[in-house]
């Protein structure tokens, strides 16, 4: 489904990305681990099309498409999802008026509001978020673990084919990360969408298995494994790759 290959990325004149590739099918889960400041982040900017992020060599192409022009509504409309390591506020807009509105971009489809709340209703029982929560403005005073939900939530009513997911468990407590986890594991296997999963922590990828392990250093792959090099990196850290 997203397969990148060779992929140099640059920001500022500073080349960050050296020569990336990898591939994600349907259904499949890739976990990528990585010092800081490694090129995870980056690279979920550049699957995104951030402006800022310039590709200066190779290719990101999604479902056999070449993506690497395309602005990130369009790669929305793909159904590329990503979920931030550091979400905006936008005030004045609530989450409702949000979703409603990525809905419209990302599926091309206008609901009427009352087929609307069905929806997103629908989804906030589906992932046992309180009804209050669709009137708040969004990540106004959203306490970490409820910034994540509102992610969750926003990756379940857009029911993307790739979510990517950059440490969405930092921060959160063990009740919240099991809460996010287990809501991102069931719109994975409800949707059979792919993921792409930013961690340091080996505890979130105990819900969200992943088939494939890559690990980052300085702007390259330097190690593919499976689950195994998980434990070791917990273990043992970088140092011996
Ligand atoms: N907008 C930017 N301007 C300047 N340098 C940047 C920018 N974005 C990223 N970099 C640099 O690129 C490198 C990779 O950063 P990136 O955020 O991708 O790392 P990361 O692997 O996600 O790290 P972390 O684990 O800390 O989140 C770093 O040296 C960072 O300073
Ligand atoms: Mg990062």
């Amino acid at each position: 489904m997203l397969e990148i290959k060779n992929l140099h990325l640059e920001v500022e004149n500073k080349e960050i990305l050296k020569g990336v590739s990898l591939k994600i099918e349907k259904n499949e889960i890739v976990a990528v681990m990585g010092p800081n400041g490694s090129g995870k982040t980056s690279l979920s900017y550049a699957i995104m099309g951030h402006p800022n992020y310039k590709i200066t060599k190779g290719e990101i192409l999604f479902n056999g498409k070449k993506i690497n022009e395309l602005d990130p509504s369009e790669r929305a409309k793909l159904g590329i999802f990503l979920s931030f390591q550091y979400p905006v506020e936008i005030s004045g807009v609530t989450v409702s008026n949000f979703l409603r509105a990525a809905l419209k971009n990302a599926k091309n489809k206008i609901y009427s509001l009352i087929e609307y709340k069905k929806l997103l209703i629908k989804h906030m029982n589906l992932l046992n978020i309180d009804s209050s929560f669709k009137d708040r403005y969004l990540n106004e005073g959203f306490s970490g673990g409820e910034k994540k939900r509102f992610e969750t939530l926003q990756m379940s009513i857009l029911e993307p084919k790739l979510a990517v997911i950059d440490e969405v468990d930092s921060g959160l407590d063990i009740d919240s990360l099991n809460i996010v986890a287990d809501n991102i594991k069931k719109i994975q296997k409800k949707n059979k969408m792919g993921i792409l999963i930013i961690t340091h922590y080996d505890r979130i990828l105990e819900y969200i298995k992943p088939d494939k392990v890559l690990i980052f250093d300085k702007g390259k792959i330097i190690k593919i494994g499976d689950k195994k090099l998980v434990k070791e990196i917990e273990s043992k850290g970088y140092k011996d790759f």
